[in-house]
């Protein structure tokens, strides 16, 4: 029977449709977490919500992991167990992607270009700072990996620093330092926590906790600039165009992924991938960008806010980290 409440019949109505809602779970959970951007938070069912509005995003579901690459498709844990689940209807959501979530940048001054219309109609190229949101879903893939980014090479002079807002997530990182040497590993970052990559690296990314809202920060420094590309992958080619899409120029992708193994993360690959650059390491132990951040402050602060002179030095930090040999100059720790 239906009761009506203090705050009238309409209210009572409302409340009762909600209820009836949910109850046959057609209404996500309304729990939303921050995500340490003012008016920002993340639903339960990982949507993005700024100031109460649903921002619009771009859905990546196992269907566009297994299309990835084309004819240098994604390497994952157990393809078959996964294009087997998907024939049969199985296509969860795996993150959503909203693509300069914050205007870009001027690293030279202090100003921020925001869209000028609905088609994007942004700048892009040396000389900005592009700040994307990335929100994982918890869950595993068939073949035991967590719920994954699709992962790519970065351009070989291009700088990318990343931020957990919440959740949890590994990264798995690999390339040549400038000096030639290979190296392949894997970072975990909780809430908070910040990780810079080396130049020209592959990365992926795994949700270990979710929904895992990563911000992201990354500007093309051109390949004159951060020294020759020796972080081409084998057998790549450098066709990117030092443009946004360049960052997704395809070589042939890392045959190595990480999967559960219990509690912990194990990681599998080809014989040729694992021979030519064996088991991931653990984080490098020199990590140049600890404490770069003042308390209380965020990534998305800096990259609003921070003066120009923080992030040229942000950006020669990271270049005297790369000629250093970094990340292989200190070694890393423990898987
Ligand atoms: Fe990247």
């Amino acid at each position: 029977m239906m009761t009506r409440g203090t705050a009238g019949p309409s209210s009572s109505a409302r409340d009762m449709v909600l209820a009836h809602l949910r109850q046959r779970g057609t209404l996500p959970d309304p729990v939303s977490l921050p995500v340490g951007i003012p008016g920002v938070t993340v639903r339960q069912d990982g949507r993005l919500a700024v100031d109460g509005y649903l921002a619009a995003a771009e859905p990546r579901r196992l269907s566009d992991l297994l299309r990835a690459g084309g004819h240098n498709p994604v390497y994952l844990a157990d393809r078959a167990a996964a294009a087997a689940s998907r024939r049969h209807g199985y296509d969860p959501l795996l993150y959503w992607a909203v693509r300069h979530f914050l205007p870009p940048r001027q690293l030279d001054t202090e100003r921020c270009v925001p869209a000028g219309g609905p088609d994007g109609n942004l700048p892009h190229g040396p000389g900005y700072l592009l700040g994307d949101l990335v929100v994982y879903q918890p869950g595993v893939l068939p073949g035991g990996e967590p719920y994954r980014s699709t992962g790519h090479w970065n351009l070989p002079g291009q700088l990318e620093v990343f931020q957990t807002l919440t959740g949890r997530v590994a990264m798995l990182v690999a390339g040549h330092t400038v000096g030639g040497k290979p190296f392949v590993y894997q970072q975990v970052c909780g809430p908070g926590e910040m990780m810079a990559v080396p130049f020209g690296i592959w990365h992926t990314s795994y949700a270990l906790d979710g929904p895992a809202a990563v911000f992201n920060v990354t500007t093309d420094l051109g390949t004159g600039e951060a020294g020759r590309p020796a972080a081409l992958p084998h057998g790549g080619q450098s066709h990117g165009t030092g443009t946004r899409d360049g960052k997704y120029r395809r070589a042939e992708p890392l045959a190595i992924t990480a999967r559960w193994h219990g509690a912990r993360l194990e990681h599998v690959g080809s014989p040729a991938a694992l021979r030519a650059w064996g088991q991931p390491a653990g984080a490098p132990r020199t990590d140049w960008l600890a404490g770069w951040l003042a308390c209380g402050e965020s990534l998305a602060d800096l990259h609003l806010y921070g003066a120009p002179t923080r992030l040229t030095a942000l950006v020669q930090a990271a270049r005297e980290a790369y000629h250093q040999d970094w990340p292989v100059n200190e070694g890393f720790h423990p898987a």
